[in-house]
């Protein structure tokens, strides 16, 4: 009997050890298991040791289940159990709430100019290999999402936005491998991948446009071709109508063997694809399920409002009055060549494609100020389009410091939130490969504040690659000149055009073309300030741009910057506020010195809502180095010491 007493016991003793062991297994491969796509890894971000409290359990004395006198394992794994429910129930709750709102309004987005970011293969270019050896600077960074410029088949003649391959990657960036390798990496890393789609032209050396030229069917209408209007005194054929190329000077080009001229709106090139030929909408949507297949988060689609162009070439665009260069892509009205109707269907059939796979992200450039043009890009609550157009607001807006005051960024800022579609969501651009850097156009003493416009507004921020570190526009010679765009306007005026003074290496450190390159000379020179702007300098200094890039990250996954709301207390000539407030929320107040002075800014006074006299400083721009500012300090907000272009973070107390 005794016996048979202890085997039981022993028997259930043992049934309990296995339980307390499967549910610890199970606890940890809950915590490891990575995370069904479209959903961001927060666990990676912050180890479970740092966010949990530990607790020493002394089994004797612990609880006592088998009541004979001392502590238990029963016991341990009773307690766990209830432990175990609660976490489980959270983890509940908190997946509900991630559902709601989409992993991209919830991460930034980071441009990456593929030949410019890293060069491992010592080409004097960058390359996919480059790229995915930083992904730990990039996680550490706190972006979320990768968006890739063009890496396919290319002749470069527009830095592959020329392309002749939509499928294949060029070899100066790599190879299928080595993408894949790329978008496996970050998936790991819990950062998406997203791919520039260039759906308007393709490369002259495209197989289908040779085919075109030869009229090889089905390609024979796969470009927009004309026959000339006649010929001109010295026997030149006349092109159908005015229009131009945004490259400046006739958007057509005479193609000898066709006998007819083909319509390009970028470089000759480049020919725009016929959108209304159903085989090319056809092949454009293999290009994205191609790409879809091996496993993007999403899609940045080029110079879409150039999809169409009215069927009737006969239509000449009217002049802009005023316009004084004829060859300039300004002086049209372009009525006929942008923006058409039909665009929009061509969106919404993608973005149909795109929701046959889940969470995928649209973003579309749309390149013009005309407001309601803009926001038709969005859809509506039946018909959804792009998740959002880029705003462009702050590139067109801050194009100097001329007319830089806290009333002119509010206007600015509030021209898109403003106008805002019920339900849509906003996103942030600084700059990127086809402007100069922010830093050169408004002033290095402003980097950190408009990273904290961009990364705290309500929207989704999207950085160009050395933004963070506040890459400056780096001298390019004529004789060093590449950018398409500058070489077509000569010497005499290259530099009021090229893009290639934004698109220099990534300055990683002091060493050698800035730690990016091995080669002897690289594709663009590299900025020398990068002996002292370089990530490297940046991490070991105490205070830096990319510092503060790093806290506004961790800072901006507070729900407060994710879902809360926005007001512009203070808008003066020398500041520009805004403040994110949310139930049972930590509020926040951002504030913004827009002049070039020093000032002392009396924010009680000047505020149109009711402020706390004191809020503590979370985080401030990197040239101040005032101890009264120092972060964790309280500051009085009616006498608030602000450096020239400053930016401050300040959290209001509980209770506002
Ligand atoms: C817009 C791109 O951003 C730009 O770099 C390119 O030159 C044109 N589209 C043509 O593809």
């Amino acid at each position: 009997m005794g016996r048979t007493a202890n085997t039981t016991g022993i028997l259930f003793l043992l049934l309990f050890f296995m339980a307390f062991f499967t549910t610890i297994i199970y606890l940890f491969s809950r915590s490891f298991r990575s995370e069904a796509p479209g959903e961001p890894i927060e666990e990676l971000a912050v180890p479970f040791w740092k966010t949990n409290i530990i607790l020493q359990v002394y089994p004797r004395s612990l609880y006592d289940a088998i009541t004979d006198g001392t502590g238990d394992l029963v016991a341990v794994s009773v307690v766990m159990d209830v432990r175990l429910k609660r976490s489980l129930s959270d983890s509940h709750r908190k997946t509900a709430k991630r559902k709601k709102q989409p992993w991209w309004q919830r991460e930034i987005i980071y441009q990456i100019y593929p030949r410019s970011f890293l060069d491992v293969k010592g080409k004097g270019t960058g390359g996919l290999k480059g790229i995915t050896s930083k992904v730990d600077y990039l996680r550490d960074l706190g972006v979320g999402v990768v968006w890739l410029s063009p890496i396919y088949a290319s002749p470069m003649k527009d830095f592959g936005y020329d392309i002749s391959n939509f499928t294949a990657i060029d070899p100066i960036f790599g190879n299928m491998e080595e993408f894949e390798e790329l978008v496996t990496t970050f998936h790991q890393y819990g950062l998406k991948v997203v791919m520039d789609f260039v759906p308007n032209h393709s490369s002259d050396q495209h197989e289908w446009f040779v085919k075109s030229v030869k009229q090889e069917d089905p390609y024979t209408d796969y470009y927009i071709w004309a026959n000339s209007k006649g010929t001109d005194d010295s026997g030149s054929p006349i092109p159908p109508n005015n229009w131009l190329s945004v490259f400046r000077g006739s958007a057509w080009e005479w193609n000898e063997e066709r006998g007819q001229f083909y319509y390009h709106q970028f470089l000759a090139e480049q020919p725009d694809l016929n959108f209304r030929s159903q085989a090319v909408k056809e092949e454009m949507k293999t290009v994205l399920k191609f790409w879809l297949e091996k496993g993007v988060d999403g899609f940045r689609v080029d110079a879409i409002l150039h999809l169409f162009e009215v069927e009737d070439l006969s239509l000449d665009e009217p002049e802009v009055p005023g316009s004084e260069n004829p060859e300039d892509y300004a002086s049209l009205d372009h009525i006929y060549t942008t923006d058409l109707p039909e665009t929009l269907n061509v969106l919404q059939e993608w973005r149909h494609l795109l929701d046959q796979y889940p969470d995928k992200l649209l973003m579309v450039e749309v390149y013009t100020d005309k407001i309601d043009v803009l926001m038709k890009y969005y859809g509506n609550e039946t018909i959804p389009l792009a998740d959002f157009p880029f705003n462009f607001l702050l590139i067109e807006r801050l194009k100097d410091r001329s007319q830089l005051t806290g009333e002119y960024l509010r206007d600015a800022v509030g021209l898109w939130l403003d106008n805002l579609p019920d339900g849509k969501w906003a996103s942030w651009v600084l700059g990127n490969h086809d402007v100069g850097r922010v830093s050169s156009r408004v002033g290095e003493d402003l980097v950190d504040a408009l990273n904290m416009l961009n990364l705290l507004l309500p929207g989704t921020p999207v950085t160009y690659y050395g933004e963070e570190i506040g890459m400056q526009n780096t001298f390019i010679s004529w004789e060093d000149t590449q950018d398409p765009l500058g070489c077509r306007w000569g010497p005499e005026h290259y530099q009021e055009y090229s893009r290639d003074p934004a698109r220099t290496p990534m300055q990683w450190d002091n060493s050698n073309f800035a730690g990016f390159s091995d080669a002897s000379e690289t594709w663009l020179p590299v900025n020398p300030n990068y002996k002292t702007v370089n990530v490297a300098a940046q991490i070991m200094a105490q205070a830096s741009h990319l510092k503060v890039y790093q806290e506004l990250a961790v800072l901006r996954k507070d729900e407060v910057f994710l879902k809360g709301n926005v007001t512009f207390p203070i808008i003066t000539e020398d500041i520009f506020s805004f403040l994110r407030f949310l139930d049972n929320s930590n509020w926040y107040l951002v504030v913004i010195n827009t002049s070039q002075r020093s000032v002392e800014a009396n924010l009680l006074q000047d505020s149109i809502q009711e402020l706390p006299h004191k809020a503590t400083v979370v985080l401030r721009s990197t040239s101040d180095t005032s101890e009264s500012t120092q972060p964790g300090l309280e500051v009085p907000l009616d006498k608030l010491p602000l450096t020239s272009g400053e930016g401050m973070v300040l959290l209001l107390p509980p209770g506002n």
